[in-house]
C-alpha cells in the first residue's frame, strides 16, 4: 500500500475566527466529544485566542482539505505543554500523530528558552503512551483520580535541552 502523504499546516491566532477553520475543527471535535472527554470546539478556540503563546497545527492527507488530525500546545517561559493531539478515527495508524508531534517538537526547539515539553495521558491510553515513549518522553509523576471517571493522569515530560 502506498503511504499517504501527510501535510502539516500551522495555525495562528487569526485562524480562530475563520469559518473554514471552525468548520474543520468541528469535524474532528464531533468525533472526540462522544467518548474522549476532550475539550469543546469553543474551549479550543478560546485557548487559541487567549493563551499568550500557542503552537498548533493540523494534518491533511494527500492534499485533501479535510483535517485528519491536529494538536494544540501552549508555552510560557521555559515550559511547554501539549494539551492534546488527535487523529481522525478512520485515519489512525498511518503516522499522522507521529508527524504532528515531530512538528511540535521542531517548533519548540526553535525557541531557545523552552527546556521541557510535558503532557498528561491516561494509563489506559496505550497507543498514546507508546507514541510518547517512542519520542523519548519520560513518566515524571502521577496525578491521582485526575479524570472524571476516577482514572489517574500520567504526567510525561520530554527534555528539549539541558
Ligand atoms: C493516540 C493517537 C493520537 C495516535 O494517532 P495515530 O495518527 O493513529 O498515530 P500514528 O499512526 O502516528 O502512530 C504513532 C505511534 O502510536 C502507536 N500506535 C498508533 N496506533 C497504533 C495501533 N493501532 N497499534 C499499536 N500502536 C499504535 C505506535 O507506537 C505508533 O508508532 P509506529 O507507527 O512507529 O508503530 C490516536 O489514537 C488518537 O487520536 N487517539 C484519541 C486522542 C488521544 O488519545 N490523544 C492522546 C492523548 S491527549
Amino acid at each position: 500500500m502506498t503511504r499517504a502523504e501527510i501535510t502539516i499546516s500551522h495555525i495562528t491566532k487569526n485562524h480562530a475566527t475563520s469559518g473554514v477553520f471552525i468548520e474543520q475543527l468541528n469535524g474532528l471535535a464531533a468525533q472526540w466529544q462522544h467518548d474522549e472527554e476532550f475539550w469543546t470546539t469553543e474551549s479550543c478556540l478560546e485557548s487559541i485566542k487567549t493563551q499568550p503563546h500557542v503552537i498548533s497545527a493540523f494534518a491533511t492527507l494527500n492534499n485533501d482539505k479535510t483535517w485528519s488530525g491536529w494538536y494544540l500546545a501552549t508555552y510560557e517561559y521555559d515550559q511547554a505543554e501539549l494539551l492534546f493531539v488527535f487523529t481522525s478515527k478512520q485515519q489512525r495508524g498511518q503516522g499522522i500523530a507521529r508527524a504532528l508531534l515531530s512538528d511540535l517538537i521542531a517548533q519548540i526547539k526553535n525557541d531557545a528558552n523552552i527546556l521541557v515539553l510535558s503532557l498528561e495521558v491516561r494509563p489506559s491510553n496505550l497507543y498514546a503512551k507508546r507514541l510518547y515513549e517512542t519520542f523519548g518522553f519520560e513518566l515524571i509523576s502521577i496525578r491521582k483520580n485526575y479524570y472524571k471517571n476516577g482514572e489517574d493522569a500520567l504526567v510525561y515530560q520530554l527534555k528539549i535541552r539541558q
